[in-house]
């Protein structure tokens, strides 16, 4: 189809790095890969077992476009139970698939053509084509001296140079740097956008995977200007049954929905049955993993400070962002192909996310075993270039 014209926003973006290059390096026999965002668990038996029982009972209809209201009604408790933030199920939660979903009906439903929507960076990056799919217009803000936090007077800053901004997108514990915020951090930080007509997509999906501290939401700190998008992806390795959520007031959650509904109709039923399981009787599971994350955390810490290597300790998620020794450079595709040819070690460049280059993104999504090989892998591979 020569003269035939694409949508011409998609001439703006790339297809994901992360993925091309763990293609790339996949080939490469007996290697270690640390690039996999998702978790290394099984979902848990007895949520399996909601999701079997789901297909056998025939659950096999379209449900509400919102998602089943008894699956709106656990994720209220849940967020209500866990996180101290209040929504009512039959207008301010709706049932997206998985995260993604959220985020995209959000950021849909809440922007118009030349909207600025500010981003921290180094960041998740599926933010930026969807922003850029609607015309909008990303403002980076580069973290990296600030311990890859947003501060107050940087937000500040941003928001007088651009005043008509609409969105502000925050995802914490972060990918791909692990770093999270505390009460009192995000009490100031939402200071300068109370009471603005800036909506802040808080995308906190991994907010049960908190360590050192408990997750604080922002659905509890300035509920009246927050979607809060979560999932179960992370919480409950249940990436691909697709489930997430979005929640915030009703006015908007109401234009939100508008947009799930027509472009996927509804969540996947079995897979809500699954959830509601997951919320329910499961809604601790993600702790056993978080305790099983943590060691993961502690030993991989401990390797790298050994090694020289320069790190910020990570409070959640299943990432550590380390700087690329100064020994070679700071081209992290550069070095994650040697580091993948040479050491057969797997780690995501740096360069894949805004702002990320000269550093690797390590997720410990992945076994002890694995991880000690790996470790082992990366120290030899040093100390062969001294
Ligand atoms: C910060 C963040 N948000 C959202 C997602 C996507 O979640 P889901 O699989 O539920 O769509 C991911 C996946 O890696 C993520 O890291």
């Amino acid at each position: 189809m020569k003269f035939f014209k694409t949508n011409a926003r998609l001439d703006q973006l790339q297809p994901s790095s992360i993925l091309a290059f763990d293609a790339a390096i996949s080939e490469i026999p007996d290697i270690i890969k640390l690039t996999l965002g998702e978790p290394d668990f099984n979902t848990p038996e007895h949520v399996k077992a909601a999701g079997k029982a789901s297909i056998t009972n025939n659950e096999s209809h379209y449900t509400d476009s919102s998602g089943k209201l008894v699956l709106r009604v656990a994720a209220a408790d849940f967020l209500h139970n866990k996180y101290h933030a209040t929504y009512n199920p039959t207008n301010q939660i709706i049932v997206t698939v998985g995260a993604t979903g959220a985020i995209y009906s959000t950021i849909t439903a809440l922007t118009n053509p030349n909207d600025e929507v500010i981003i921290p960076i180094p960041i998740f990056p599926l933010y930026i084509p969807i922003t850029l799919l609607n015309g909008a217009k990303p403002v980076f803000v580069d973290t990296t001296n600030d311990g890859f936090k947003l501060t107050p007077s940087r937000l500040q800053a941003t928001l007088l140079a651009h005043p008509q901004a609409k969105m502000l997108i925050l995802n914490y514990p972060t990918n791909p740097t692990g770093v999270t915020y505390t009460r009192e951090e995000l009490t100031a930080l939402v200071e300068p956008l109370r009471n603005k007509p800036i909506v802040v997509l808080s995308d906190e999906i991994y907010s049960e995977l908190s360590y050192d501290q408990n997750h604080v939401s922002l659905g509890e700190i300035l509920p009246e200007q927050t979607i809060l998008v979560t999932g179960l992806s992370k919480s409950h390795a249940m990436t691909g049954w697709r489930i997430g959520f979005a929640a915030g007031p009703a006015d908007l959650i109401q234009k939100i929905a508008m947009i799930s509904q027509f472009t996927v109709t509804s969540a996947t039923t079995n897979a809500q049955d699954a959830a509601i399981e997951a919320l329910t009787s499961g809604a601790d599971d993600g702790l056993i993993m978080q305790a099983e994350y943590v060691k993961r955390r502690d030993y991989l810490i401990k390797r790298l400070t050994q090694m020289g290597i320069a790190v910020i300790k990570p409070t959640g998620a299943f990432y550590i962002f380390m700087q690329i020794p100064t020994q070679f450079g700071t081209d992290s595709f550069a070095f994650g192909h040697r580091l993948a040819i040479e050491a057969h070690l797997g780690l995501v460049p740096g360069g894949a996310f805004p702002a990320g280059e000269g550093y690797m993104r390590l997720s410990y999504a992945a076994s002890m075993t694995n991880l000690i090989n790996a470790m082992d892998r990366l120290e030899r591979f040093m100390q062969a270039h001294v």
